[in-house]
């Protein structure tokens, strides 16, 4: 039968009772679960290395661990990269339709466990309610998207023409290694796993340090739904040690990854290498982030600018690619606007993410912590200060930075250039829209951009010209959603197809033609 058409999965609504509820008993059985101990996942088998576990901690209580996983060397690496390469050719000559049965069936175990996988992502990753119940529903959704997508394009395209049969089907690359970041703990790791799944590739899956026991959530998901042993494999570790191996070894045929800048473009130019024995080109996905601006018009309704604002750069801490993290307003208003703003700005709650009422958590850790606090006193230098939030107190149990906005920064400043990933907002001031245009693509990045407009003809003219992946007007700039609003940026802010889009799965796959004489 065929499936229902795609559909986001809904968020939860915590203003009912018994939403609130269930949340607060989920945290409470997650906590009683906390500190235990996860393996690799090397072919089907469950592998402990006891003298090389890494800690997961609580971002909000920094002493409360989350879970101890086994971390892969270079030697499992290698091993599974073998496992993966002998599992392609079963997994891929299982018809499109079961490989996209078995995404469908992972998306209804997702759903069952809605509540208890967002409390693993408030304690694994310091995420607020409203943001882990997101996340999972977006896992949902690329599971029950690119399954449909995959049934679609498995269908042969067909152009016969007298004597001659012609059809175009598609081949999956091969073994795929998947590097997700921390932010979205179980819903990029998802797409990223699930898309070349459905295509037929086998995974690796080296999840983030920060953020590893969501990950081993979602593998024994999948697992449980039908995905073969061999095709999908846990190998958490580190980057510089596992993930190097698996990038670097010449039987891979896909690298995906979603992170930082640096280690985007270092495995972008490694993969590229061509060894002797090597017989293919590797394929790479890099997603690097941006340094996102949303334009105040002068004619914008400063009401709905200022929220969207505060919530494109303050939720989750900052802490996303798609984040706001400069504002760039128009002379006219922009007194007002930085008034209202700062206003607006006393009111963010700042908690651990256990509280129903926290806005803005912690951030990840505390190597982001001096990272963001080392801006923190850049950000001081170059800007005038009309927000600073005392975290002092939050700061004792957790990495907790209060958000911080500075106004009057000049374009070339380094807030207003280098991605901080954290709760730190630069204010910029433009002389009219041309000017605003300017600086807001004046950086190497062009992830997502915003506009506040009243004006038709401003907005007409924004959506001609500002050149970023995700263009959002009137409205926050973070949040895409799959199908809806595929993501992705251009320039350094990544290189590949935009996740959730139709597009995608194509990264995956190879397209042959086969013409048959008749
Ligand atoms: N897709 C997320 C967003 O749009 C960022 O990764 O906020």
């Amino acid at each position: 039968a065929e499936p229902p058409p795609f559909r986001n999965e809904p968020l939860l609504d915590f203003a009912r009772a018994e939403n609130r509820e269930a949340m607060a008993a989920a945290l409470r059985k997650v906590e009683s679960e906390l500190g235990r101990t996860y393996p690799l996942i090397l072919d089907g088998r469950a592998i402990e290395t006891p003298d090389r576990l890494a800690e997961s901690v609580d971002p909000s209580r920094s002493t409360r661990v989350v879970g101890r996983v086994s971390t892969a060397d270079a030697g499992h690496a290698d091993r599974a990269v073998a496992v993966a390469r002998a599992a392609v050719g079963p997994w891929s000559s299982t018809p499109a339709a079961e490989r996209a049965a078995v995404l469908v069936r992972a998306a209804a175990i997702l759903r069952r466990r809605k509540f208890e996988l967002a409390a693993w992502e408030v304690y694994e990753c310091g995420k607020p309610w409203r943001e882990a119940d997101g996340d999972v529903a977006e896992a949902i959704d690329f599971c029950e998207f690119y399954a449909r997508e995959m049934v679609r394009l498995a269908e042969p395209r067909r152009r016969d023409v007298p004597g001659e049969t012609n059809v175009c089907d598609r081949l999956p690359r091969g073994v795929a290694v998947v590097i997700p970041p921390w932010n979205f703990p179980l819903a990029i790791p998802c797409g990223m796993t699930v898309a070349p799944l459905v295509a037929g590739c086998a995974v690796i899956l080296k999840p983030a340090e920060q953020s590893p026991v969501v990950a081993a959530k979602l593998v024994e998901i999948l697992h449980e739904a039908g995905v073969p042993k061999g095709a999908l494999q846990y190998l958490p570790g580190e980057g510089e040690e596992v993930g190097q191996a698996l990038v670097n070894d010449r039987r891979v045929d896909v690298v995906s990854f979603t992170g930082s800048r640096p280690v985007g473009l270092l495995l972008n130019k490694q993969a590229a290498d061509t060894p002797p024995g090597q017989d293919h080109v590797k394929r790479v996905i890099a997603e690097m982030g941006g340094k996102n601006a949303i334009i105040v018009d002068d004619d914008a309704d400063l009401d709905e600018a200022v929220v969207g604002v505060l919530q494109s750069a303050f939720g989750y801490a900052g802490q996303k690619c798609s984040a706001c993290s400069r504002v760039v307003v128009l002379e006219g208003v922009y007194d007002a606007f930085v008034a209202r703003l700062a206003e607006a700005g006393k009111s963010l709650r700042v908690g651990p993410a256990a509280d129903p009422d926290t806005f803005v958590g912690p951030v990840i850790d505390a190597d982001a912590q001096k990272r963001i606090l080392e801006y923190r006193g850049v950000a001081l230098q170059e800007g005038r200060v009309v927000l600073d939030v005392d975290v002092s107190e939050q700061a004792r149990l957790g990495s907790f930075v209060g958000p911080l906005i500075v106004a009057d920064v000049a374009a070339d400043a380094r807030v207003a250039q280098e991605e901080i990933f954290g709760p730190i907002l630069a204010v910029l001031k433009a002389k009219d829209l041309t000017d605003a245009l300017a600086i807001a693509e004046g950086t190497s990045y062009a992830l997502t951009g915003g506009l506040y407009s009243r004006s038709p003809v401003t907005i007409e003219r924004v959506r001609r010209e500002f050149r970023v992946g995700n263009l959002y007007i009137n409205r926050t700039i973070t949040g895409a959603a799959v199908d809806r609003q595929p993501f992705g940026g251009f320039k350094l802010s990544g290189v590949g197809a935009k996740a959730g889009g139709s597009e995608y799965l194509l990264e995956y796959l190879l397209t042959r033609s086969i013409t048959e004489n008749t």
